[in-house]
Protein backbone atom coordinates (compact mmCIF):
# COMPACT_ATOMS: atom_id res chain seq x y z
CA UNK A 1 0.00 0.00 0.00
CA UNK A 2 1.13 3.47 -1.19
CA UNK A 3 2.18 5.92 1.83
CA UNK A 4 1.30 10.11 1.28
CA UNK A 5 5.05 10.91 2.39
CA UNK A 6 5.36 14.55 3.36
CA UNK A 7 7.75 16.55 0.59
CA UNK A 8 11.18 17.80 2.29
CA UNK A 9 13.54 19.46 0.38
CA UNK A 10 15.76 17.04 -1.52
CA UNK A 11 12.82 15.34 -1.50
CA UNK A 12 14.17 14.13 -5.47
CA UNK A 13 16.72 12.38 -4.09
CA UNK A 14 16.00 11.56 -0.15
CA UNK A 15 13.07 10.18 -0.83
CA UNK A 16 11.99 9.16 -4.51
CA UNK A 17 14.57 7.64 -6.29
CA UNK A 18 15.48 8.50 -10.01
CA UNK A 19 18.21 6.95 -11.35
CA UNK A 20 19.85 9.47 -13.83
CA UNK A 21 23.20 10.02 -16.33
CA UNK A 22 26.76 11.15 -14.51
CA UNK A 23 28.12 13.85 -16.81
CA UNK A 24 30.93 15.87 -16.05
CA UNK A 25 30.70 19.37 -17.35
CA UNK A 26 33.68 21.43 -18.05
CA UNK A 27 33.53 25.02 -18.24
CA UNK A 28 36.11 28.23 -18.46
CA UNK A 29 35.52 31.08 -15.96
CA UNK A 30 35.97 34.70 -16.90
CA UNK A 31 39.66 34.44 -16.67
CA UNK A 32 39.47 31.30 -18.82
CA UNK A 33 40.59 29.28 -15.72
CA UNK A 34 39.47 25.04 -16.53
CA UNK A 35 36.56 23.52 -14.29
CA UNK A 36 35.04 20.27 -14.09
CA UNK A 37 32.40 19.13 -11.40
CA UNK A 38 29.88 16.27 -12.23
CA UNK A 39 26.06 16.63 -12.96
CA UNK A 40 23.32 14.46 -13.73
CA UNK A 41 20.05 16.68 -13.75
CA UNK A 42 20.57 16.35 -17.75
CA UNK A 43 18.09 15.58 -20.52
CA UNK A 44 17.43 16.20 -24.11
CA UNK A 45 15.11 18.93 -24.93
CA UNK A 46 15.05 19.56 -28.90
CA UNK A 47 15.40 15.90 -30.61
CA UNK A 48 15.73 17.35 -33.85
CA UNK A 49 18.73 18.26 -35.66
CA UNK A 50 18.28 21.63 -36.63
CA UNK A 51 18.51 23.05 -33.44
CA UNK A 52 19.77 20.02 -31.39
CA UNK A 53 19.45 21.02 -27.51
CA UNK A 54 20.07 20.03 -24.03
CA UNK A 55 18.49 21.20 -20.24
CA UNK A 56 20.23 21.25 -17.48
CA UNK A 57 19.62 21.93 -13.88
CA UNK A 58 21.92 23.56 -11.43
CA UNK A 59 22.36 24.90 -7.93
CA UNK A 60 22.67 28.49 -8.90
CA UNK A 61 26.06 29.18 -6.88
CA UNK A 62 28.24 26.73 -8.78
CA UNK A 63 31.12 27.88 -10.63
CA UNK A 64 29.73 25.45 -13.16
CA UNK A 65 26.51 27.64 -13.41
CA UNK A 66 28.04 30.96 -13.24
CA UNK A 67 30.85 29.87 -15.75
CA UNK A 68 28.38 29.20 -18.04
CA UNK A 69 26.26 32.20 -17.40
CA UNK A 70 29.45 34.37 -17.53
CA UNK A 71 30.21 32.61 -20.55
CA UNK A 72 27.73 31.23 -23.07
CA UNK A 73 29.85 27.45 -23.82
CA UNK A 74 30.40 24.56 -22.20
CA UNK A 75 31.05 20.73 -22.81
CA UNK A 76 29.47 17.42 -21.57
CA UNK A 77 31.34 14.82 -21.24
CA UNK A 78 30.70 10.98 -20.09
CA UNK A 79 32.91 8.96 -18.01
CA UNK A 80 32.80 5.44 -18.12
CA UNK A 81 32.37 3.25 -14.33
CA UNK A 82 36.40 2.89 -14.44
CA UNK A 83 36.46 6.56 -13.91
CA UNK A 84 34.00 7.06 -10.82
CA UNK A 85 36.62 7.62 -8.54
CA UNK A 86 37.75 10.77 -10.87
CA UNK A 87 34.84 11.54 -11.30
CA UNK A 88 33.78 11.66 -7.59
CA UNK A 89 37.27 13.88 -7.15
CA UNK A 90 35.94 16.75 -9.58
CA UNK A 91 32.43 17.01 -7.19
CA UNK A 92 34.97 17.79 -4.26
CA UNK A 93 34.36 21.96 -3.84
CA UNK A 94 37.34 23.67 -4.73
CA UNK A 95 38.59 27.14 -4.66
CA UNK A 96 36.88 28.99 -7.82
CA UNK A 97 39.63 29.08 -10.37
CA UNK A 98 41.00 25.44 -9.41
CA UNK A 99 41.00 22.83 -12.17
CA UNK A 100 39.40 20.08 -10.96
CA UNK A 101 40.92 17.99 -14.03
CA UNK A 102 44.37 17.95 -12.24
CA UNK A 103 43.60 16.03 -9.12
CA UNK A 104 42.19 12.77 -11.55
CA UNK A 105 43.83 10.87 -14.37
CA UNK A 106 41.66 12.80 -16.91
CA UNK A 107 43.43 14.15 -20.24
CA UNK A 108 41.93 17.41 -21.03
CA UNK A 109 42.20 18.06 -24.16
CA UNK A 110 41.00 20.89 -27.15
CA UNK A 111 37.78 21.05 -28.03
CA UNK A 112 36.20 21.08 -31.43
CA UNK A 113 33.35 24.30 -31.88
CA UNK A 114 33.84 25.13 -28.37
CA UNK A 115 36.99 27.08 -25.73
CA UNK A 116 35.67 24.81 -22.38
CA UNK A 117 37.85 21.35 -23.18
CA UNK A 118 36.78 17.91 -23.24
CA UNK A 119 37.69 14.54 -21.55
CA UNK A 120 39.64 12.51 -23.77
CA UNK A 121 38.60 9.43 -21.85
CA UNK A 122 34.82 10.32 -22.27
CA UNK A 123 33.78 8.12 -25.07
CA UNK A 124 30.65 10.58 -25.79
CA UNK A 125 30.90 14.36 -25.42
CA UNK A 126 28.56 17.08 -26.05
CA UNK A 127 30.00 20.79 -26.66
CA UNK A 128 27.14 23.39 -26.03
CA UNK A 129 26.47 27.05 -26.16
CA UNK A 130 23.96 28.73 -24.15
CA UNK A 131 20.35 28.63 -25.69
CA UNK A 132 18.95 30.46 -22.82
CA UNK A 133 19.39 30.80 -18.70
CA UNK A 134 16.33 30.70 -16.42
CA UNK A 135 17.19 31.58 -12.73
CA UNK A 136 12.94 30.18 -11.67
CA UNK A 137 13.80 31.28 -7.57
CA UNK A 138 17.05 31.91 -5.42
CA UNK A 139 18.04 28.87 -5.34
CA UNK A 140 18.05 26.99 -8.75
CA UNK A 141 19.92 27.85 -12.29
CA UNK A 142 18.49 26.28 -15.63
CA UNK A 143 20.01 26.25 -18.67
CA UNK A 144 19.10 25.30 -21.99
CA UNK A 145 22.00 24.52 -24.27
CA UNK A 146 22.68 24.40 -28.25
CA UNK A 147 24.29 21.31 -29.34
CA UNK A 148 27.25 22.59 -31.55
CA UNK A 149 29.09 18.99 -31.68
CA UNK A 150 28.11 15.48 -30.93
CA UNK A 151 31.65 14.11 -30.53
CA UNK A 152 31.49 9.94 -30.12
CA UNK A 153 34.77 7.91 -29.88
CA UNK A 154 35.22 6.58 -33.51
CA UNK A 155 35.26 2.99 -33.02
CA UNK A 156 31.48 3.30 -31.31
CA UNK A 157 29.63 5.36 -34.10
CA UNK A 158 28.95 2.19 -36.22
CA UNK A 159 27.96 -0.43 -33.33
CA UNK A 160 24.84 -2.01 -32.36
CA UNK A 161 23.37 -0.68 -29.23
CA UNK A 162 24.29 -3.88 -26.77
CA UNK A 163 27.82 -4.05 -27.92
CA UNK A 164 28.04 0.03 -27.64
CA UNK A 165 26.24 -0.06 -23.81
CA UNK A 166 29.03 -2.90 -22.80
CA UNK A 167 31.91 -0.35 -24.10
CA UNK A 168 30.52 2.71 -22.67
CA UNK A 169 29.71 0.77 -19.15
CA UNK A 170 28.07 4.18 -18.79
CA UNK A 171 27.44 4.40 -14.53
CA UNK A 172 24.27 5.21 -13.67
CA UNK A 173 23.53 7.26 -10.88
CA UNK A 174 21.19 6.26 -8.26
CA UNK A 175 21.11 9.54 -5.83
CA UNK A 176 22.98 10.04 -2.09
CA UNK A 177 22.74 10.18 1.58
CA UNK A 178 23.65 13.27 3.46
CA UNK A 179 24.87 14.59 0.45
CA UNK A 180 28.15 12.69 1.18
CA UNK A 181 27.93 8.97 0.48
CA UNK A 182 26.71 8.61 -3.62
CA UNK A 183 25.05 5.59 -4.82
CA UNK A 184 26.13 3.82 -8.39
CA UNK A 185 25.81 0.91 -10.52
CA UNK A 186 27.23 -0.70 -13.68
CA UNK A 187 25.00 -1.08 -16.86
CA UNK A 188 26.24 -4.50 -17.50
CA UNK A 189 23.01 -6.26 -16.49
CA UNK A 190 21.25 -5.59 -19.69
CA UNK A 191 18.25 -6.55 -21.47
CA UNK A 192 15.65 -5.49 -24.10
CA UNK A 193 12.16 -5.68 -25.02
CA UNK A 194 10.72 -5.01 -28.91
CA UNK A 195 7.69 -2.93 -28.90
CA UNK A 196 5.15 -4.31 -31.07
CA UNK A 197 3.21 -2.53 -32.90
CA UNK A 198 -0.85 -3.20 -32.21
CA UNK A 199 -2.78 -4.96 -34.77
CA UNK A 200 -4.71 -2.45 -35.99
CA UNK A 201 -2.67 0.12 -36.72
CA UNK A 202 -4.26 0.68 -40.57
CA UNK A 203 -7.07 1.79 -38.72
CA UNK A 204 -5.12 3.82 -36.40
CA UNK A 205 -3.63 5.89 -38.51
CA UNK A 206 -6.58 6.52 -40.71
CA UNK A 207 -8.40 7.72 -37.27
CA UNK A 208 -5.60 10.20 -36.75
CA UNK A 209 -5.47 11.67 -40.26
CA UNK A 210 -7.58 15.06 -39.34
CA UNK A 211 -7.10 18.09 -41.57
CA UNK A 212 -6.32 17.09 -44.58
CA UNK A 213 -6.13 14.73 -47.28
CA UNK A 214 -3.24 12.41 -47.65
CA UNK A 215 -2.99 9.96 -50.70
CA UNK A 216 -2.22 6.25 -50.30
CA UNK A 217 1.43 6.65 -50.85
CA UNK A 218 1.55 8.98 -48.06
CA UNK A 219 -0.22 6.70 -46.03
CA UNK A 220 2.07 3.46 -46.52
CA UNK A 221 4.92 5.95 -45.38
CA UNK A 222 3.07 6.90 -42.44
CA UNK A 223 2.38 3.13 -41.58
CA UNK A 224 5.75 2.19 -41.38
CA UNK A 225 6.42 4.99 -38.48
CA UNK A 226 6.08 3.59 -34.90
CA UNK A 227 2.51 4.28 -33.59
CA UNK A 228 4.23 6.54 -30.78
CA UNK A 229 5.88 8.88 -32.86
CA UNK A 230 3.02 8.94 -35.26
CA UNK A 231 0.74 11.59 -34.13
CA UNK A 232 3.88 14.24 -33.62
CA UNK A 233 4.93 13.28 -37.75
CA UNK A 234 1.57 13.69 -39.01
CA UNK A 235 1.13 17.06 -36.91
CA UNK A 236 4.40 18.33 -38.59
CA UNK A 237 4.19 17.11 -41.68
CA UNK A 238 0.67 19.12 -42.11
CA UNK A 239 2.09 21.97 -40.57
CA UNK A 240 4.72 22.20 -42.89
CA UNK A 241 2.57 21.22 -46.03
CA UNK A 242 -0.07 24.05 -45.24
CA UNK A 243 3.31 26.43 -44.97
CA UNK A 244 4.08 25.62 -47.85
CA UNK A 245 0.67 26.07 -49.28
CA UNK A 246 -0.51 22.51 -50.14
CA UNK A 247 -3.67 21.38 -50.04
CA UNK A 248 -2.89 17.17 -49.97
CA UNK A 249 -0.14 15.43 -48.53
CA UNK A 250 1.15 13.46 -51.67
CA UNK A 251 3.90 10.78 -50.83
CA UNK A 252 6.32 13.13 -52.20
CA UNK A 253 5.39 15.73 -50.52
CA UNK A 254 5.89 13.58 -46.84
CA UNK A 255 8.98 13.09 -48.57
CA UNK A 256 10.15 16.55 -48.66
CA UNK A 257 8.80 17.57 -45.64
CA UNK A 258 10.53 14.35 -43.45
CA UNK A 259 13.97 15.31 -45.50
CA UNK A 260 13.44 18.75 -44.38
CA UNK A 261 12.96 17.52 -41.10
CA UNK A 262 16.74 15.88 -41.28
CA UNK A 263 14.80 12.45 -41.36
CA UNK A 264 17.19 10.95 -44.06
CA UNK A 265 16.95 7.46 -45.12
CA UNK A 266 19.56 6.38 -42.31
CA UNK A 267 17.20 7.42 -39.62
CA UNK A 268 13.80 6.80 -41.39
CA UNK A 269 15.40 2.87 -41.79
CA UNK A 270 15.29 2.61 -38.38
CA UNK A 271 11.44 2.89 -38.81
CA UNK A 272 11.30 0.51 -41.47
CA UNK A 273 9.96 -2.69 -39.63
CA UNK A 274 7.38 -3.60 -42.45
CA UNK A 275 3.94 -2.13 -43.62
C1 LIG B 1 27.06 12.29 -9.54
C2 LIG B 1 26.83 13.72 -9.17
C3 LIG B 1 25.85 14.43 -9.85
C4 LIG B 1 25.59 15.77 -9.53
N1 LIG B 1 24.63 16.43 -10.21
C5 LIG B 1 24.36 17.71 -9.91
C6 LIG B 1 23.37 18.44 -10.63
O1 LIG B 1 22.76 17.94 -11.58
N2 LIG B 1 23.12 19.73 -10.28
C7 LIG B 1 23.82 20.34 -9.26
O2 LIG B 1 23.58 21.52 -8.98
N3 LIG B 1 24.79 19.67 -8.57
C8 LIG B 1 25.08 18.40 -8.88
N4 LIG B 1 26.06 17.73 -8.19
C9 LIG B 1 26.86 18.46 -7.20
C10 LIG B 1 28.00 19.25 -7.84
O3 LIG B 1 28.77 18.45 -8.72
C11 LIG B 1 28.94 19.75 -6.72
O4 LIG B 1 28.21 20.67 -5.93
C12 LIG B 1 30.20 20.39 -7.26
O5 LIG B 1 31.07 20.72 -6.17
C13 LIG B 1 29.92 21.69 -8.00
O6 LIG B 1 31.14 22.14 -8.53
P1 LIG B 1 31.31 23.54 -9.23
O7 LIG B 1 30.98 24.60 -8.19
O8 LIG B 1 32.75 23.55 -9.64
O9 LIG B 1 30.36 23.60 -10.39
C14 LIG B 1 26.34 16.39 -8.49
C15 LIG B 1 27.33 15.68 -7.82
C16 LIG B 1 27.57 14.34 -8.15
C17 LIG B 1 28.64 13.58 -7.43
Amino acid sequence: MHKDVKIKPFWYSDTFVFPKLITIVTTLNADGKVNAAPYSHIMQYDVMHKTPRIYLGFRNTSHTFQNIRDTGEFVINCPSASHLKDMMETARFHAEGVNELEHTSFTQIPSKRVKPPSIAECKQVLECTVDEVVELDATQGHVIGNIVSLMVEEDLVDMGREDRLRALDLPIGLGDERRADYFYCHSDNIEMYTLEDIEDSSQEVHALVTGMDWDEGAMQALRRVPAGVRRTVIRHTEAAAKEKGASEITAELYGEISRDAGMDDVVLDRFQRGG
